[in-house]
């Protein structure tokens, strides 16, 4: 019988052990939503999590890092832009100093904008949402995986979106910059699954969070809409989505790479 070693493809898996112990995980846009929650569940499976946010957002960082400390867990908050190369390149440089290795990925910072349409949306509502959402995701993959290549291996789940999948009238920067994550992810699955790195993406459905909020702003007849457009009737909760991230980065999804996994009740099944 052949017997297989377990590969540095993720940990050692979750399932309520601390599998993630000793590994290092960064999460950007953890400072609010999906990225939050996505933090410290990292920290209750055992990884110490980098809390990346804008320095605009740096309360709000730093209480992620209370929460997970007060949880047991360690942490640590580094402001970075992500779409400007010298704070990611920082960010990687901080947790390395600080950690001494990255394991996990979460690339999740992102901005969707107000409905603009095609013909609406200026160059510089363009150019702003791709920055930050696509161009950002790259900067992070393109710093992030040389640290996990030294270390024999790593995880790196992207933030995409259920428009990453399907088209949303209105939103043409936020999508466009959503399916060219997805196209990212793939790329980068292929590129460096030999050397051990799994590189996945997430598609939520429409999640709870601020930003949700603030597209929503108040409408009462558009939460509506959003809620009943979801097959269970109502928005994720951000720690749902989290869940999911945090397991593509784990030992329990070794085999599973190069995925746009939708999070989202089933909406884009039908
Ligand atoms: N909420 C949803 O319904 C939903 C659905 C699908 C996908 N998403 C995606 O999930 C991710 C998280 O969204 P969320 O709903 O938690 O939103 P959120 O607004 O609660 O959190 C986003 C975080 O990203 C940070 N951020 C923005 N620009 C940044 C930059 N340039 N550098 C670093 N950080 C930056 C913000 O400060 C904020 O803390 C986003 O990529 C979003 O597109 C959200």
């Amino acid at each position: 019988m052949v017997r297989m070693s377990p590969n540095s493809h993720g940990a050692s898996g979750t399932g309520g052990v601390p599998g993630m112990s000793g590994r290092v995980a960064l999460v950007t846009g953890a400072a609010s939503g999906i990225g939050r929650a996505a933090a410290r569940v990292f920290a209750r499976d055992g990884a110490r999590v980098v809390v990346a946010d804008l320095q605009r957002a740096a309360a709000e960082g730093q209480e992620t890092v209370r929460l997970i400390q007060e949880a047991g867990g360690t942490g640590m908050f580094v402001p970075t832009d992500v779409a400007r190369v010298p704070d990611v390149e920082a960010l990687v440089g901080a947790t390395i100093a600080a950690y001494g290795r990255l394991d996990y990925a979460l690339n999740n910072a992102g901005v969707c904008g107000t409905p603009t349409g095609v013909v609406g949306c200026s160059r510089a509502q363009w150019d702003e949402i791709i920055a930050i959402n696509l161009t950002g995701t790259w900067l992070c993959l393109k710093h992030e995986i040389p640290e996990m290549v030294k270390s024999g291996g790593g995880a790196i789940v992207n933030t995409a979106s259920g428009a990453g999948l399907l088209g949303v009238a209105g939103m043409p920067a936020y999508v466009a910059s959503k399916h060219g994550i997805i196209g990212l992810t793939k790329s980068a699955a292929l590129e460096f699954a030999s050397q051990k790195i799994r590189v996945n993406a997430i598609c939520p459905g429409t999640t709870w969070t601020p930003m949700m909020e603030t597209l929503i702003e108040g409408s009462v007849e558009m939460e509506n809409m959003l809620r009943a457009a979801s097959p269970y009737g109502r928005m994720a909760r951000p720690e749902e989505v989290a869940e999911a991230a945090v397991w593509l980065c784990s030992g329990a999804a070794s085999f599973v790479n190069g995925v746009a996994l939708p999070v989202d009740a089933g909406r884009v099944a039908g």
